[in-house]
């Protein structure tokens, strides 16, 4: 659907452009979107990059950004690495097209099981799964630090998996990953390398061959899923996402997503969910262990609320009151927006910035990175400060300056999901252990489907009890 030539025009670009590669020799292939950002510079609000036959156009101002979440006028686009999703995804929420049937009516269906209040059904997963790692690290933090990245991936996984499908992959007592977390993993890995050969003239025969070596791990996590769903059949009595996607029609026509949809929802949950809202918990860490004063204030809130005892787990109203945590998870999505930015369309042929052309079959990738750090709305952009999100502040800045959950129809449906879940790991976390980082540590952010802290480990001790 999307071709993106922009009727020819042509924005500005980083370095030499080569015949054939275009692009491709400005940036590191392990890290492409670092390599953007830091190509950018010096390139204005829009600028373009272009590798083989592929042309990405972004925007890295607050103000274009507006222009381009505007709903009136323009909607989330698919560029090609998410369309190569849909491969293993098909027509979920995060991979379908807006006109699709099937978008409409999960997005119906499933809005209900997303809101702020829903999540009590969810806090108390969440609690197990975060007291289950506590207790996994408790023997192990004498023997060194710990890989945070690492094991907020696995606790996020075992949120996902056991809120969405009641499944415990048991993450935490077995030393090997499932068999469905490795073969999920395989299969996006795929995904991802499809994505960059179909950009490559020919490349469809390689992303055909490379779709052959992958399809047994696409095939086993199909035929768990599919079993799982044809197990739960006529039963009304679990209330996780599997349970409401089986049993609530919709109320006026009554309809029902299909086994296969519910199949493709349950992958995009837990590929959208998972290593989104680790990135986000392992960020705010990292910045907690940079910012002394910040995680004593962090602390101090956590003591104030939870009482004298380290051990205490929030309970779910308890959760919106840690408004500091907040805020630093806030902030840590700002400096680092894990999933680093989104693409939109014209509904019709536009002209964006007053200036240029758009046609629906057009895309602009809204870069995070360089939105939340345009310098004409945020002041010392590099620099921690998460009091930048009191409300008095958040008031006078104009809106859509900061987007980490995307815009308009499309946004994020897990929004308060990964909110909840980040806020209440974090203020237990820091409610039951001292923290510290290697001050040698130099951020290594490593860019898989999301951004996320790469090496980054953290010595952590007991707190005692209050007196
Ligand atoms: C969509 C970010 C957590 C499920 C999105 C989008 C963004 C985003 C930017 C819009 C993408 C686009 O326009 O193309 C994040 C971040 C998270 C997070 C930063 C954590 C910090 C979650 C969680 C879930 C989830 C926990 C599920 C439980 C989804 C789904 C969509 C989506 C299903 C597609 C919605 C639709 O198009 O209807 N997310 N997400 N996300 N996210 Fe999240």
């Amino acid at each position: 659907r999307i071709r993106n030539n922009w009727s020819g025009q042509q924005f500005p670009h980083a370095g030499r452009r080569l015949p054939l590669v275009g692009d491709l020799l400005t940036f590191q292939p392990s890290r492409p979107i670092q390599s953007m950002l830091e190509n950018s510079v010096g390139l204005g609000p829009i600028f373009e990059l272009q590798a083989f036959r592929q042309k990405i156009v972004f925007v890295g101002s607050v103000e274009l950004a507006a222009e381009l979440c505007d709903e009136t006028r323009f909607g989330k686009a698919l560029p090609p690495a998410v369309e190569a999703l849909r491969d293993y995804a098909g027509d979920g929420l995060f991979t379908a097209h807006s006109d699709e049937p099937n978008w409409q009516l999960a997005h119906e269906l499933l809005m209900p099981a997303f809101t702020k209040s829903a999540m009590a059904s969810y806090h108390p997963i969440m609690v197990e799964t975060a007291t289950e790692l506590f207790d996994y690290w408790r023997p192990r933090i004498a023997d060194g630090p710990v890989d945070i990245s690492r094991d907020m991936t696995k606790l996020t996984m075992e949120t996902l998996s056991r809120s969405a499908f009641s499944h415990d992959f048991g993450s935490f007592s077995t030393a090997k990953p499932h068999p469905f977390v490795k073969a999920m993993v395989s299969a996006l890995e795929n995904g991802r390398r499809k994505g960059a050969f179909r950009a490559i003239p020919g490349g469809e025969v390689l992303a055909r061959l490379a779709d052959r070596r992958y399809a047994h791990h696409q095939a086993y996590n199909d035929r768990m899923l599919d079993e799982l769903i044809a197990a739960r059949d006529g039963s009304t009595d679990q209330h996780d996402l599997l349970g409401i996607m089986l049993n609530v029609a919709h109320p006026e026509t009554g309809e029902k997503l299909s086994p296969v949809n519910i199949r493709h929802q349950i992958l995009t949950f837990l590929v959208a969910g998972h290593e989104t809202t680790s990135g986000a918990l392992s960020f705010a860490l990292y910045f907690l262990a940079r910012n002394p004063q910040c995680l004593a204030r962090a602390q101090a809130e956590t003591d104030e609320i939870l009482g004298d005892d380290p051990a205490a787990m929030p309970s779910f109203e308890q959760v919106s009151k840690f408004r500091y945590i907040r805020r630093v998870l806030d902030e840590s999505l700002r400096i680092w927006p894990t999933v680093p930015g989104f693409a939109r369309s014209p509904r019709e042929t536009t002209t964006l910035a007053d200036k240029y052309t758009m046609r629906p079959q057009d895309y602009a990738v809204v870069s995070l990175g360089l939105v939340h750090k345009d310098p004409a709305v945020w002041e010392n952009p590099d620099e921690f400060d998460p009091d930048r999100f009191l409300a008095v502040n958040v008031k006078k800045r104009p809106a859509h300056s900061y987007k980490p959950f995307g815009a308009g129809a499309r946004a994020c449906i897990g929004r308060q999901f990964a909110i909840h879940e980040a806020v209440l790991v974090l203020a237990s976390m820091l409610h039951r252990f001292d923290l510290s980082g290697d001050p040698d540590y130099q951020l290594d952010v490593d860019e898989r489907l999301t951004m996320l802290p790469r090496g980054f480990e953290l010595s952590l001790r007991a707190r005692s009890p209050q007196m």
